[in-house]
This record gives structure tokens, C-alpha cells and sequence, in this order.
């Protein structure tokens, strides 16, 4: 007993010093005015005051109290100065304060002097590319001052990458704030598939080491809760059943509830809401948790479509990037399974393609079952090329002699493979940034395991090298004639070149071509191994379409049948839904054949949706102007100018035989519109207001006939057929 009150005792002393009773905290400056008040600045890093937030050009800053905060941004990292407090006496044992940005103990910090003297430092976190803006807790002991006068001093004297400093929140005080313990660990023995871990968006993220009996299997960044988390990560230990999982964290906070409150559970945390959370797309993929990016080896394999996707399964933002993995049957009702690579020594997993190696070139097919080979880029230093195998498209495993192609130059990536019937070899088309200049580099192999570099392209006839990042390269048939079949080459930005391939070259027939009209369509890819008897191009683009407040960000596009279709100016890429979308319909409602006169009534009043797919046919002339609205979004188009809008977006979309045929798909995180029979293709992410379900049609001019006229109520593709 006695022990037991001298322990706490001590315990109590360490925290409040001198004496039991802790004084009340003196507050320095909290800078919540719109000046620096009696604070000094030189230069002018710091602007006229506290800024409040984010600063123009700044990533998300995170992590100050209230309001207001110091930003050495002002003018961005070139700018320069001083902030000075007026002097004060120390009168408590810590100082304590927030404080993020950059990294340099002379340039981006914040000094205590005493007598002219700095006596303590403190600076931010980052010294190299990425890492966060969010401010974090610091503290000196300064009881050795005590009774003494003493000057702050924020610096700003770097001019390059993370050449600022944020503080918040100055303060003295006799309780000591926590301390940061290093490589706080917990262990676990596996009895279940998951650990769910708690997230807090925006905190400085810490180095967890996931180690399998007592081996480091993987590194992740994560932002952990200490406390009340905004959502929880499952971290999938399945594979590790019966064995001890230790968490290991690099820097966290003796106080912190982060290890502790981890929950080993064979679900995820909130799985009773999955998939009917309030801004979960219904019919658009989503991961259950983390951010997703682009969509990666998207391929048929024994009777299922695979999707796999650029992943954080830690993070509401990008980071982590392992590959996450969904199955379908039809491309619409989507099943995702775990992670299937994660981050090794090689770096981090990004974007890649699967083909199916069905005449086993590779020898990584087992038991006469081909292997599924997925293609991807470790993007460590060196970033390299890598592939990673399975027979049954749920386990794979890395290959043991990667990389298969070594770095080019750094950045090289997002290796798109296909098999070349013609010269019977496998090409990979690889973005790589030469001289400056973007270029696809064409490599071969006979195996998947041996590749040669074959040709680069020389870059757009504009001379720009447009090619930037996720190439993908496919062959079209021209109105679906196969005698005049062309190639296309697309980028991540959707832009595309039409022309012919031998094997070896790519030779371009026209200047680069514009893809999708609209926004947040980005790094798509089409289908390997569909089979011959489907014949169809199938795209998937990444959508960001951003969820604040959900335990999951991003999403995919519905998939798009894409086909090459002839115009005046040459055969021109058309973006389609895909026929499957067609499964989703509900209730339907059909007003063909109605003309609408100006200030006419609206045929679809009757209707009201929250999912919607809405399909019009109509001859507008050259005058007629009609505008649909969908949920609060308006979508208009001109005949006069052949061109659509969306949002007040506008992009032109041509009449084909006077005609005009627009698709509409509203989910709850974004609108898909099509017009001009797949030529103009405008994604547009766009959050409705939940309770706004009405649809209407209107003239603004003319007598509009509607050929066809249909909307229909669409079911959640998560309600599984
Ligand atoms: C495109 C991209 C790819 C890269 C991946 C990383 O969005 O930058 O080039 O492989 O994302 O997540």
C-alpha cells in the first residue's frame, strides 16, 4: 500500500512540477486577431497576420487550435523573414506549443533566446518531398530559466521545398506535455482476419512497422487516433492466423490510445453501414475503406472481370499504395476482396496492368492452370518494373527475380501489357520521362520475365510529348470494320493518338486528340483478355470524386465500351456505358414522342430518384435549346451551337443526323453524361442534395420532339443480384 501511494506519488511529481499544485498555463499567443499585435516581422514570409488555414498553393494544413495560426507561406516557399515575440519572463517549467512545416534547424524553426542567446530549437517535420502540413505538439523544459526574460523567434530563411514553418498555440506550463515514446509497440497473437485501427484524419502520420513473428513484413504511414477516431482501418492479418503480429510505431505520444484501442475482429469496424453510407456512389466502385486511385490490371480471368486499384487501406488521402482488389461477374455488382501487394523494399506498389499468360511463357503457371501476371511499378529509388503471379486470382505472389525491367530513368512507370499475336511476343508500353520530354517506351518479351527495349515514341507532331503517365495501347476496329483496324494510344489525361503498329513502332497518324470532356476522369485503362466472343474495349477511369467526412475516398467510373468510330478528320475514339448498366433499372418511365413547346409542361414531373439514368433522343433543329435537371444539376444542350453543358460546363457535341441522343447517370457522387453517340464523354463530379430528388425537362426554345424519352429509377449495384 505504501509503495503503491510513493509510486503514484513520484508519478504525480514528474508531471507537475515544482510542488503538487500546477499553476495555472500562461497563454504566449494563440494568434487568433487578424495582426501579429505586439509581434515583430521582418520580411515577408509572414504576411500581415495570422493566416487562417490553408494558404493559396499550400497543401491541406491540419492541426492548429482555433482559427488562426502562423504561416511562414505568405507568398509561398520563396519568401522569407522573421516573426519576434515581445519579451516575456518564464514563469512556468515547459513551454509548449504546435508546430509544422519544414525541417531546418536554422532556416524553418522556431529558437527561444535567452539574453541573446538561443538556448532551445524546434522545426517541423518534413526535409524531403510529400509528407504533411499539419501541426503537431512540441515542448521545452525551460525550468533552468526560471525568473528569466526571454524572446521567441519564428524563422523563415529557406527558399526552396518545405521552406516554411506553421506554429500555433504558445503557451507555459507546469504540467509536462506528453512525451513522444520511440518504437511503442503492441503484439497480437492471429486468431482473426482483421485489426481495426484508428484513423485521425490529417494528424502527422507515424512509421508503423508491421512485423511477423518478430520479421518486418511491411511499413505503413498512418495517421493514428489518439482518442476518438474520425474512421477505423482494418488491416488485414488473415494470412497470419495462429501467429504474432506486432504493431510497431516510431514516434507516439506516451498518452496515446492509438495502440491500445486497436480491435482484432474477424469484420471491419461499421461494417453494419457498408456500402450505405451517405455518399457511398450506389453504382460507382468504391474501396469499403482508405483511397483509391487509378484503376490498375483490370482483366477477364476465369469467368470473373478483376479490378485492381491504387490503394491506401490507412488513409483518407493517397499514400501506401499496395493493390486493392475487386471481382465481378458483369462489371456492375462488385465484390472486393483484400489487398493483394503491398510495399516492399522495392518501394511502394503503383499503377500496372494483368494479362493471362495462357500459354504459361512465363512458367509461373502451376498444375497446367495459366497464371494471372500482374505488371506494376515499385516506386522506390531505383523505380523499376515488377510482376507478381497466381493461378487462382485471389493469392498472389511476387516474383523472386524482380524487377523484370530496371529503371530507365527516375519516375519511369505504369507498365500496360498485352499479348501481340502478329509477332507473337508481349509488349509493354511504359511511361518515361526522357530529356524533359514525356515518351512511351515499347519494350518486348517472349516470357513476361525478359523484356527488350523496342522503340520511343518521338512525342506528339506538336512537339509537347503529351504523353503523360498510365499509357494504355489497343487496337480498334473502325466502324467495327476489322480490315481498317487502328491503334490507339491513350494517356492519363485521356488524350489519345490514333495510328499503326508493327510490333516494334507506334506511328502516330494525327496531332493528340481529346478523351473525356468533362473533369475528375483520370488514369483509365481498358480490360485485358476479354474474350473473343465479347469483343468489346472496356474502360474504367479513376473518378475523384471526394467524400470529406466517409470512411473511404474516390471512386471508379462506370465502366465504358469504347469503339473507333469514322469522321471527316479521321476515326475518332467514342466512350460508351456499357450495355451490363442496363441491369440496374428499376422502375421505369418512358414519354416518348412528346414535344415540348417553351414553358411547356414538365413531362417528368411525376418523377423523383435518388439513382438516376436518364436517356433522350430528340431532333432540337437549329435552334432549339432544351435543358434537363437532374437532381440539382443542369444539363443543357444548344443546337444552335452544338454543344452540351453540364454544371455550366460546355463542350461541343455535334448533331449526328440532326439528331441528338444524350445519356444522363446521376449517383450520389457524381454525373456521367454522354451525347453525340459516345463522342463527347463528360464525367463531372457532383454531390445532390439528398432530399432534391426531382427530375424536369424544359424548351428554351423552338417545339422539341422526343423521339425517345426515358427515365429510370436505378437500384444499388451493393444489392447483390
Ligand atoms: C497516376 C499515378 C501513376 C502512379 C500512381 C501512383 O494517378 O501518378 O502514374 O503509378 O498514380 O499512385
Amino acid at each position: 500500500m505504501k509503495t503503491l501511494l510513493k509510486t503514484t506519488l513520484l508519478c504525480l511529481a514528474a508531471l507537475v512540477a515544482p510542488g503538487l499544485r500546477a499553476a495555472e498555463d500562461i497563454l504566449i499567443a494563440d494568434f487568433e486577431g487578424t495582426n501579429y499585435g505586439s509581434w515583430k516581422t521582418t520580411g515577408e514570409a509572414f504576411g500581415p497576420g495570422p493566416a487562417r488555414g490553408t494558404l493559396p498553393g499550400q497543401m491541406r494544413v491540419d492541426g492548429f487550435k482555433g482559427r488562426g495560426l502562423v504561416s511562414s507561406f505568405h507568398k509561398g516557399d520563396g519568401s522569407t523573414g522573421t516573426l519576434t515575440s515581445p519579451e516575456f519572463q518564464i514563469d512556468r517549467k515547459f513551454i509548449s506549443f504546435l508546430i509544422g512545416g519544414g525541417k531546418d534547424a536554422e532556416k524553418t524553426c522556431m529558437n527561444l533566446l535567452v539574453e541573446g542567446k538561443v538556448v532551445r530549437v524546434a522545426t517541423g517535420p518534413n526535409d524531403r518531398p510529400g509528407g504533411s502540413e499539419a501541426l503537431a505538439p512540441d515542448a521545452w523544459d525551460v525550468g533552468e530559466f526560471a525568473g528569466k526574460t526571454a524572446v521567441l523567434q519564428i524563422v523563415d530563411q529557406a527558399k526552396g521545398g518545405w521552406g516554411h514553418i506553421n506554429v500555433d498555440q504558445i503557451a507555459q506550463s507546469d504540467r509536462r506535455p506528453p512525451r513522444l515514446m520511440a518504437n511503442a509497440k503492441r503484439e497480437f497473437k492471429i486468431g482473426q482476419r482483421y485489426l481495426n485501427i484508428p484513423i485521425k484524419n490529417g494528424v502527422p502520420t507515424r512509421k508503423v512497422t508491421t512485423l511477423v513473428d518478430g520479421r518486418a513484413e511491411v511499413v505503413n504511414d498512418i495517421g493514428l487516433a489518439n482518442g476518438e477516431p474520425d474512421w477505423w482501418a482494418p488491416m488485414d492479418v488473415g494470412a497470419w492466423r495462429g501467429k504474432t503480429v506486432t504493431l510497431q510505431v516510431d514516434k507516439l505520444s506516451e498518452d496515446s490510445t492509438a495502440l491500445s484501442s486497436i480491435v482484432p475482429s474477424d469484420t471491419i469496424k461499421g461494417a453494419e453501414n457498408l456500402y450505405r453510407e451517405p455518399l457511398r456512389g450506389q453504382f460507382h466502385f468504391s474501396p469499403q475503406r482508405g483511397w483509391n486511385n487509378d484503376p490498375n490490371g483490370l482483366v477477364w480471368f476465369n469467368g470473373e472481370y478483376h479490378l485492381f486499384f491504387q490503394h491506401n487501406p490507412y488513409g483518407w488521402g493517397w499514400g501506401n499504395m499496395h493493390w486493392g482488389h475487386a471481382v465481378s461477374r458483369d462489371l456492375i455488382h462488385w465484390e472486393e476482396l483484400g489487398d493483394v501487394i503491398a510495399p516492399d523494399s522495392f518501394g511502394p506498389m503503383f499503377s500496372g496492368s494483368a494479362v493471362v499468360d495462357s500459354r504459361n511463357t512465363s512458367g509461373l503457371g502451376k498444375d497446367g492452370k495459366p497464371p494471372l501476371v500482374l505488371i506494376y511499378t515499385a516506386a522506390g529509388n531505383p523505380s523499376v518494373q515488377c510482376i507478381a503471379s497466381s493461378t487462382d486470382g485471389r493469392t498472389f505472389t511476387k516474383y523472386a527475380g524482380n524487377p523484370v525491367v530496371k529503371q530507365v530513368t527516375g519516375g519511369n512507370r505504369d507498365p500496360k501489357v498485352f499479348w501481340h499475336g502478329p509477332t507473337r511476343k508481349w509488349v509493354m508500353v511504359l511511361y518515361v520521362e526522357l530529356k524533359k520530354v514525356h515518351t512511351i517506351h515499347f519494350f518486348t518479351s517472349p516470357n513476361l520475365r525478359d523484356w527488350t527495349l523496342a522503340s520511343i515514341t518521338e512525342g506528339d507532331p506538336d512537339g509537347k510529348g503529351f504523353l503523360f503517365e498510365c499509357p494504355d495501347f489497343f487496337e480498334l476496329p473502325v466502324d467495327g470494320d476489322a480490315a481498317k483496324a487502328k491503334w490507339v494510344l491513350t494517356a492519363a489525361n485521356s488524350e489519345y493518338a490514333v495510328g499503326t503498329f508493327d510490333g516494334v513502332r507506334f506511328t502516330m497518324e494525327h496531332k493528340k486528340l481529346p478523351g473525356h470532356r468533362g473533369r475528375g476522369f483520370y488514369a483509365a485503362q481498358t480490360f485485358s483478355d476479354i474474350p473473343a466472343r465479347d469483343g468489346r474495349r472496356i474502360q474504367i477511369g479513376w473518378f475523384q470524386t471526394e467524400t470529406k467526412g466517409m470512411p473511404f475516398n474516390q471512386a471508379m467510373t462506370i465502366p465504358l465500351e469504347l469503339k473507333l468510330t469514322a469522321t471527316p478528320e479521321g476515326p475518332r475514339l467514342t466512350m460508351n456505358p456499357v450495355r451490363e448498366l442496363a441491369a440496374l433499372r428499376g422502375k421505369s418511365h418512358r414519354f416518348d414522342g412528346v414535344t415540348l413547346q417553351v414553358g411547356g409542361a414538365n413531362p417528368l414531373a411525376g418523377v423523383s430518384a435518388e439513382l438516376v439514368e436518364l436517356q433522350a433522343e430528340f431532333e432540337p433543329g437549329d435552334a432549339g435549346e432544351v435543358t434537363f435537371t437532374v437532381r440539382g444539376a443542369t444539363i443543357g444542350y444548344s443546337g444552335a451551337r452544338q454543344e452540351l453543358s453540364v454544371n455550366g460546363h460546355r463542350v461541343p457535341a455535334p448533331l449526328r443526323a440532326g439528331q441528338q441522343r444524350l445519356t444522363i447517370f446521376c449517383d450520389r457522387t457524381g454525373l456521367e453524361v454522354f451525347a453525340s453517340d459516345g463522342l463527347a464523354y463528360v464525367p463531372m463530379p457532383f454531390q445532390p442534395k439528398a432530399d432534391d430528388l426531382a427530375l424536369a425537362v424544359q424548351a428554351k426554345s423552338g417545339g422539341i420532339r422526343f423521339i425517345r424519352l426515358e427515365a429510370h429509377e436505378l437500384i444499388s449495384a451493393w444489392n447483390r443480384p
